[in-house]
């Protein structure tokens, strides 16, 4: 399923509405030099982040999945000085060159990398009562979705947004009696979006030079 009309689009669209940006063209060459799967959220996904955040004025943003800080560079962007944001990243090998990318983009005084299982992370940061965050990107490994969303629901401030990617990918996610993890971390975290009275959800499928899928945003209730 992929259709060329979607690359040609996005292609346009960032042609158009976006600035030619050599700092995040460094990344992805960086990371994509460094081994590093490209599996980054395209620009105009990254743009909507950077929108999302600056609506919200965030100044606090967690990301869950770093890799090489693309996405990362782009919420960074939004923020005002003082403002943070913490990603959490498994692989120390992504999180050495994502922080790179970070000094590059002159980030590293905002933007933190914490390296270990993210499920391990975020119990860290609720047991610690870090801060809320006005803003969460979900974008690490998908069978953890469900967990990492109950997590980022105690992280969150009323008002604030939680971002989950990759939630249709091919449209597997109404593959009913698949057997594959992250088709069923997909359907479980949109099940327990859906179910969760305290959060305003919604979810929208994409195409474009990702192929075929979606992400959801929940609003988490004032
Ligand atoms: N947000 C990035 C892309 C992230 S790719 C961007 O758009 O630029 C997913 C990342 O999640 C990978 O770097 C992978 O190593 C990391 N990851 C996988 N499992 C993880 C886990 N259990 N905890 C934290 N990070 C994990
Ligand atoms: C994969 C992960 C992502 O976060 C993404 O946006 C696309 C693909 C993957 O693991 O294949
Ligand atoms: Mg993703």
């Amino acid at each position: 399923m992929d259709d060329p009309r979607w690359e040609a689009v996005d292609h346009y669209l960032q042609s158009v509405l976006l600035a030619e940006d050599p700092v995040l063209e460094a990344n992805l060459a960086a990371s994509r030099a460094a081994g590093l799967p490209a599996i980054d959220v395209s620009p105009t996904q990254g743009a909507l982040l950077r929108l999302l955040a600056l609506a919200l004025r965030a100044t606090r943003i967690l990301e869950v999945g770093t890799l090489g800080g693309y996405s990362t560079t782009w919420l960074a962007r939004a923020l005002p000085p003082g403002g943070r944001l913490v990603s959490l990243e498994l692989e120390a090998r992504h999180a050495e060159v994502a922080a790179a990318n970070l000094a590059r983009a002159g980030l590293d005084d905002r933007a933190e990398i914490r390296v270990g299982p993210a499920g391990a992370s975020l119990a860290a940061l609720v047991s610690s009562g870090a801060e809320a965050f006005d803003l969460v990107f979900l974008d690490a490994d998908k069978p953890g979705n469900p967990g990492y969303f109950a997590q980022a629901r105690k992280l969150t401030r009323p008002g604030g947004l939680i971002v989950v990617d990759n939630v249709v990918r091919d449209g597997q996610v109404v593959d009913v009696g698949s057997g594959d993890p992250a088709v069923l971390g997909s359907r479980g975290v949109l099940e327990a979006m859906g179910a969760d009275p305290g959060v305003e959800v919604t979810a929208l499928q994409t195409v474009g030079v990702k192929g075929y899928d979606g992400f959801a945003v929940a609003l988490v209730r004032e």
